[in-house]
């Protein structure tokens, strides 16, 4: 039996891990013990996730400093090199004597474990020294040193020291040698005893060249991959050849040890899926009162369905009296649809703010004060941005997002049938989009998880706690010249715990630490929306999002087409009210009234004259009063219209007979009393007609229908949104008849072929 030391981590951060036996492991148990020493003096994200894999691997972890103050100058960006040292050596006193100890210091916040103790032991024990430090290609922090250092033949030479191990009593006798200040470098001080030729021998000492133990991803990122395992995810060091059990994210690296972290020790494997996911989870159905949101809306450009964006945040499935809400819009064209929103609901909300274009704020600015509306009210529970490019279809977001309990996460939403989303998941050197791995496996949702990613945008939830401790007093949204969700991302990944008061100079950056990031993290557990388009967005029609059936059209589906549309070929669901005339349900109520709102914006009717520029041959023998799709600018989307939405129903009930939508007179007709109320009977120029009724018949309008004289038969109550589809010649000789009052609207096309 190996024996334990008790854990200290698990009332240090509050959460239920519990002492776990390490002696389930069947292999020979070597006889040291191992005793894991590291350093923190803040509960960073990073930290969390280091403990997270000490306990899936049941390592017995001592943390020192925790709470303790910052020491030194820089400690900006670290945590005070000799700080550590000066902590390690107070710990080392009372184990001194430890002989069958083995200690592993570790830096924690940029650190996880990939393997067991056990391994380890086994490891260091192959090794055959005393003290094991990790090693890396690249020399800091002085240069010069690099002749002192033995020559290796193949392998890292330089030594680093944010990982080593060794017997308690070497340990302590490196570390007691420390005299120097809580700002002085550690890896100087450690470099110095090893280059001594003395000391190396007398301690026994050598590094860890080929990454049995430690891997330091700087200046090795092309050596590393992903090994996948049934249980477990490794990372396989390729030039050695090894299985490194501590990875560790020093300098620039962090952002690619938060991907390797995403899968490795037990985060997400292929038999598995997600193996961390249900942690720390909080359960929101046992709550007695919901936690109060502050919902940030940013309209900063034109945006198609801001409509529907407003209704779907209606629709969450949240308590409203808990929900404050501040809109700033950019653009005047959206100002009547907050109008809209505003009239009806703003006190169902427990607050409603509006800041419009008026303002003349950056966006910058805007982001800023919706954020810090929550920052400053210390009874906002959470932060939750949403730009209004985002229609959330799934009612529960913002409840599965709380219970995730991150401090900051996103749910995945993407464009639809395309790889664009809302998150990035590797970065390019100049900080830019750059594609991981496995970007378009959470696209696709071919890997579902909760990954920590280095950029999201467009939608994201913070806790309230979390912007008034560690991103308090800051407009997070300005750095450099980046764009404001940029700057978001990039602030919150490289915050330091204090900001350094200058910034450090090349040279002394290297030897910080590297910075203690917030990790944001992206859900794809769940569907939860999508991304709209906002480009190709003209905005010089009346209601612009009639011509978005290219540029968004599951969401010109959701809008336009009536909702018992796709009934027609599941059920069966159209009827045939005279031989050969089909009537079928296409147009939904918005679909009807926003093109009749358009044609009367553009208000030019023709008035129903014989002679008529607008076609071939100037003379239309049987003329209606109407406009033209093709005069509003529409007679490309409506032809689209015609080939996905009329060509399906035309091929179902002329069997054989696909339409390419070929279409040449397109238009709304206007019948009313005082002008022209009917049409007299006539044959069309088509092979087939369609006649959508726009409107109501007894609530916008008296009499109206249609006769086809062949088989005697007559509508008389035209269903708005429906459509009939009718051979336009030979058989079907028609006539409009007379509307009595009100005004009445219908859409014709006349197709052919
Ligand atoms: C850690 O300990 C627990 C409880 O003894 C055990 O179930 C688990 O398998 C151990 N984990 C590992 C990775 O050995
Ligand atoms: C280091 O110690 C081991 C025993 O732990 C011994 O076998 C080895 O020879 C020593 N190496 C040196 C360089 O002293
Ligand atoms: C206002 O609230 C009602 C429910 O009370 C909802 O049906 C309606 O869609 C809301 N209005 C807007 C513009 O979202
Ligand atoms: C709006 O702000 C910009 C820059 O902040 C400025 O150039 C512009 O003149 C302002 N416009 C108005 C109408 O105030
Ligand atoms: C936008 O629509 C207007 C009016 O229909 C049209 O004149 C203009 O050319 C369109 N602009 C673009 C970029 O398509
Ligand atoms: C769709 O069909 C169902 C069942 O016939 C009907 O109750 C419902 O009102 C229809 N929806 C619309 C928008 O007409
Ligand atoms: C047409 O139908 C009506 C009733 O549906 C009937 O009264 C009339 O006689 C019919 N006319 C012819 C010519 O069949």
């Amino acid at each position: 039996m190996r024996g334990h030391l008790l854990l200290s981590f698990s009332a240090l951060l509050g959460l239920a891990w519990r002492s776990r036996g390490s002696d389930v492991d069947r292999r020979a148990a070597p006889a040291d013990t191992l005793l894991v020493l590291t350093v923190a003096t803040k509960e960073t994200d990073g930290f969390l996730r280091f403990m997270q894999s000490a306990n899936y691997f049941n390592y017995t972890v001592k943390v020192l400093g925790m709470g303790e103050e910052w020491k030194g100058g820089d400690v900006g960006r670290s945590i005070g090199g000799g700080q550590k040292v000066r902590l390690l050596k107070e710990a080392m006193e009372g184990l001194a004597d430890q002989e069958g100890m083995v200690i592993l210091f570790l830096d924690s916040y940029d650190l996880v474990f990939a393997g067991s103790p056990d391994e380890i032991l086994r490891k260091f024990q192959q090794a055959n020294h005393k003290v094991l430090f990790a090693a890396e290609g690249l020399i800091w922090p002085d240069k010069r040193l690099a002749e002192k250092y033995p020559s290796v033949r193949s392998g890292k030479r330089f030594l680093n020291s944010g990982g080593f191990i060794g017997y308690a009593p070497y340990i302590n006798k490196i570390v007691k040698q420390w005299d120097l200040h809580d700002n002085d470098d550690d890896q100087l001080f450690y470099t110095k005893v090893y280059l001594d030729t003395l000391q190396r021998e007398s301690l026994n000492m050598t590094l860890d060249h080929k990454c049995q133990i430690f891997q330091n991803l700087n200046g090795a990122i092309d050596e590393v991959l992903l090994k996948f395992g049934t249980n477990r995810v490794r990372v396989r060091n390729t030039m050695y050849d090894t299985l490194p059990v501590v990875i560790h994210g020093n300098i620039n690296t962090k952002i690619y040890l938060n991907h390797l972290a995403n899968y490795i020790p037990n985060a997400w494997n292929y038999e598995h899926g997600c193996g961390n996911c249900d942690q720390n989870m909080v359960d929101l159905s046992q709550v007695n009162e919901f936690p109060v949101v502050t919902v940030g809306i940013f309209i900063e450009q034109p945006t198609p369905f801001v409509p529907e964006f407003f209704q779907r945040l209606f629709e969450l499935d949240y308590p409203k009296d808990k929900l404050n809400v501040f809109v700033h819009n950019n653009e005047v064209n959206h100002e009547r649809h907050i109008q809209m929103f505003w009239d009806e609901n703003k006190s169902v909300f427990k607050s409603f703010k509006v800041v419009g274009p008026e303002e003349n704020l950056s966006q910058g600015e805007a982001r800023n004060m919706g954020m810090d509306l929550c920052r400053k009210d210390s009874s906002c529970d959470y932060y939750f941005s949403i730009d209004s490019d985002v229609q959330l279809t799934n009612r529960q977001t913002l409840k599965l997002l709380i219970e995730q309990n991150r401090k900051i996460i996103g749910p995945l939403v993407t464009r639809h049938g395309k790889l664009w989303s809302n998150f990035w998941g590797a970065l390019s050197l100049d900080g830019y989009y750059a594609r991981s791995e496995d970007y378009i496996d959470i696209v696709q949702g071919k890997r579902i998880g909760v990954w920590n990613v280095p950029f999201m945008a467009h939608i994201y939830l913070i806790k309230g706690e979390v912007l008034r401790t560690e991103m308090k007093e800051r407009n997070f949204f300005v750095l450099e010249k980046l764009d404001p969700d940029m700057a978001l991302c990039r602030n919150a990944r490289e915050l330091t715990i204090q900001r350094e008061k200058d910034s450090p100079s090349p040279e002394s950056f290297h030897m910080l630490r590297p910075p203690k990031g917030l990790f944001m993290y992206v859900t794809n557990r769940h569907e939860f929306g999508r991304l709209t388009s906002t480009a190709n967005y003209n905005t010089s029609h009346y209601n612009n999002d009639l011509w978005q059936i290219f540029e968004n059209p599951v969401d010109w589906k959701e809008k336009y087409i009536h909702p018992n549309y796709t009934r027609i070929f599941k059920e069966n669901y159209l009827e045939q009210p005279c031989p050969d005339v089909f009537w079928f349900p296409v147009f939904s109520e918005k679909a009807c009234d926003e093109l009749v709102e358009e044609m009367e914006n553009f208000g030019i009717w023709s008035g129903g004259k014989h002679e008529d520029k607008r076609i071939t041959g100037g003379y239309e023998s049987v003329p209606t009063d109407d406009i033209h799709m093709r005069q509003i600018n529409y007679e490309k989307e409506w032809l689209h219209f015609i080939r996905e939405f009329i060509s399906p129903v035309t091929l179902k009930v002329f069997s054989g007979y696909y339409t390419k939508g070929y279409a040449v007179m397109n238009f709304v007709v206007k019948y009313t009393p005082h002008r022209q109320s009917y049409l007299r009977p006539h044959h069309d120029s088509s092979t087939f007609t369609i006649n959508i009724a726009l409107n109501n018949k007894g609530l916008d309008f008296q009499g109206g229908g249609c006769r086809f004289h062949r088989y005697n038969c007559t509508i008389e109550s035209p269903r708005k949104g429906w459509s009939f589809m009718h051979p336009g010649r030979l058989t079907h000789l028609h006539e409009g008849l007379p509307t009595t009052g009100g005004i009445r609207y219908i859409a014709v096309s006349f197709i052919d072929p």
